[in-house]
């Protein structure tokens, strides 16, 4: 017999378990059998990655799903995709770019306009490790789209999630949070060198922050604000890290990779379960790693932080007390908001959501 064929048996039946394996130790597909007939949903960044896999499993439980994408043909291409694989004719595309406070309010103006219920919002899209640049109003790209561009749109959608409850906000952040600084003196990367890694750490932190304040004003509302790290997957978000770009990385590392991250279906099971369990409806402030409610950390769990962070995201993106909002301020509004500082290099005239029509 070969020498060979005993260790190469052994190491091939290793592999082949781990692979029969891999999905429930990703933590397996959601197990709710929630049926969505009724529901309206928003999945932000739908057109690919964990936001398309979202968006998809949504439609196939009945829900009217709207994908929030930038890239409108992508959109179209993505909704028709997942029209004919669910057989659902109430999904759509509706362009959305979370890098232009003006797309933000007029997407969610067309949505207060046209849209009668807003029952589950998944702020799912972002950009990570990007060169440097800033929004179309001046702010640094990651914190801009990843966490500013979902702080208005959720605030401009509140009244409608909340005259829809038991509504859910979901929140994608990732364990990257546990490595941000988060620094409420610099929020937009103008004194310190910038450091394309912290920026999108910091930004997961953001969105992390972000719920746990959302929760609180929200709290008697019957909407609940969560936040999830969907673990490592398999999708385009490192486009712009040194390891997509490799030849070597995508060749021969290519394959150990796929052993140990997940599909875009599996890393999507995270935002589902917190979308549609029925043991989730009643909880909200707390953070997921994969299907598990876990501590999040100090920085995240730190409510001081999160309050500041929204008081200063509140005057940076220039929300109104009647632009919808997070509660807890008398008229329930984000009334603190009452400077407006727009982000380096903006020049945009600032807007109202009367004029806009939100
Ligand atoms: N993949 C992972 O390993 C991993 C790990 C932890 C956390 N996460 C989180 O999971 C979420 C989904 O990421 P993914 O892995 O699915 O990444 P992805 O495949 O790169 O998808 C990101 C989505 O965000 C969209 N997007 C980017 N900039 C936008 C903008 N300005 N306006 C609107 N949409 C914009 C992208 O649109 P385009 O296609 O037009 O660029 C795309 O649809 C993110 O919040 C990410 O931080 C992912």
């Amino acid at each position: 017999m070969n020498r060979y064929l005993l260790p190469a048996s052994l190491v091939g039946s290793v592999v082949g378990g781990f692979v029969l394996l891999k999905d429930s130790m990703h933590g397996g597909l959601c197990s709710s059998k929630a049926v969505l007939q009724g529901k309206t949903a928003i999945v932000t960044g739908a057109n690919t990655g964990l936001g398309k896999e979202t968006a998809l499993d949504l439609a196939r439980r009945g829900a009217r799903v709207i994908l929030a994408c930038r890239d409108e043909a992508a959109c179209e291409d993505a909704a028709r995709e997942i029209r004919g694989e669910t057989l659902n004719p109430r999904v759509v595309a509706r362009r959305l770019d979370l890098a232009s406070l003006e797309s933000v309010r007029d997407f969610a103006a067309h949505i207060n306009q046209d849209e009668e219920n807003v029952h589950i919002l998944v702020n799912n899209a972002a950009v990570m490790r990007c060169p440097h640049s800033t929004t179309a109003d001046g702010f640094e790209m990651q914190f801009g789209v990843n966490h500013l561009g979902h702080f208005l749109l959720t605030n401009l959608l509140l009244d409608k999630l909340r005259a829809s409850a038991p509504s859910r906000v979901v929140t994608v952040s990732s364990l990257a949070q546990v490595a941000a600084c988060l620094d409420l003196s610099d929020l937009n990367w103008e004194r310190r060198k910038y450091d394309p890694k912290l920026a999108y750490c910091d930004s997961k932190l953001a969105n992390v922050l972000f719920s746990l304040e959302l929760s609180k004003r929200l709290q008697g509302t019957g909407v609940t604000a969560n936040s999830v790290n969907p673990g490592v997957c398999n999708t385009s978000l490192g486009r712009h890290t040194g390891m997509h770009k490799s030849a070597f990385s995508s060749s021969v590392l290519g394959p150990f990779f796929w052993l140990v991250v997940r599909s875009p279906r599996l890393g999507a099971q995270p935002s589902i379960n917190l979308a549609v369990s029925e043991e989730l409806r009643d909880v909200s402030g707390r953070y997921f790693d994969g299907m598990r409610q876990v501590d999040p950390g100090t920085k995240a769990n730190d409510e001081e932080l999160a309050r500041q962070l929204w008081e200063a995201s509140a005057r940076l993106v220039c929300l109104r007390d009647h632009d919808g909002s997070g509660g807890g301020s008398g008229k329930g509004g984000a009334g603190e908001a009452s400077e407006c500082h727009k982000g380096q290099g903006a020049g945009a005239p600032e807007r109202s959501a009367v004029e806009d029509g939100a």
